[in-house]
């Protein structure tokens, strides 16, 4: 792939939307070729499985879950990310394989051995190669989701720990393509860390 495929990833209020959405407008005004996306999401049927996802009336299994979150990956895949990467653009996306690793493996306790099984399928293959992995401490991100929680934020507390603590292990396992930055209450603190990791790929 000529392109380069930039994840974000964290547990909930981690402030990865933000900063991903800050990198997409540096890299643009910059001129880059650069696109943005959400995971679930960025096609119309990922947006629609998203929004059955986090409905907090839809009562969904673990497997069905998990599924959803590879069906909704497989579309954006399909459709957006493979076609960017092939024309040389830089994909950004918030979120992606390592989220379903993170909730439905260490979250849920599905087996993550299948859940990279199915991820392989689901991406074509395709990795990111550069994660940036925003890390909170789980009640201070949660605190910023006090209203209006989705059906995944309503988990109870140590379920988000798990959640964490699979990604800081996850990290720990590939520290060439993870790279860990806390958060600082300054979002240009950590938006400056974010730009100089970025650099050393582009
Ligand atoms: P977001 O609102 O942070 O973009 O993500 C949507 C929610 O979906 C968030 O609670 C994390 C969750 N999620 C999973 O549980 N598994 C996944 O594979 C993905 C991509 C997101």
């Amino acid at each position: 792939m000529k392109g380069k495929f930039i994840t974000f990833e964290g547990s909930e209020g981690c402030g990865k939307s933000t900063q991903s959405k800050l990198l997409y407008g540096y890299l643009k005004k910059k001129g880059y070729p650069v696109i943005y996306l959400r995971e679930p999401g960025g096609v119309r049927a990922s947006e629609s499985i998203r929004n059955f996802l986090l409905n907090p009336k839809n009562k969904i299994s673990p497997a069905g879950e998990t599924l959803l979150y590879m069906a909704a990956r497989a579309e954006v895949v399909n459709e957006i990310i493979k076609p960017a990467l092939m024309a040389g653009k830089i994909v950004i996306c918030d979120r992606f394989l390592d989220s379903t690793i993170a909730y439905q493996g260490y979250g849920l306790g599905i087996d993550v051995k299948l859940i990279k099984l199915m991820g392989e399928f689901a991406t074509l293959g395709i990795k990111p190669n550069l994660t940036i992995l925003l890390d909170l401490a789980v009640k201070k991100g949660l605190k910023h989701r006090e209203f209006k929680k989705d059906r995944i934020e309503q988990r109870s507390l140590s379920y988000h720990e798990r959640v964490r603590k699979g990604y800081l292990s996850l990290a720990r396992k590939e520290p060439g393509r993870i790279k860990i930055i806390k958060l600082d209450d300054d979002m240009f603190v950590t938006q400056s860390k974010v730009r100089e990791i970025c650099h050393s790929i582009l």
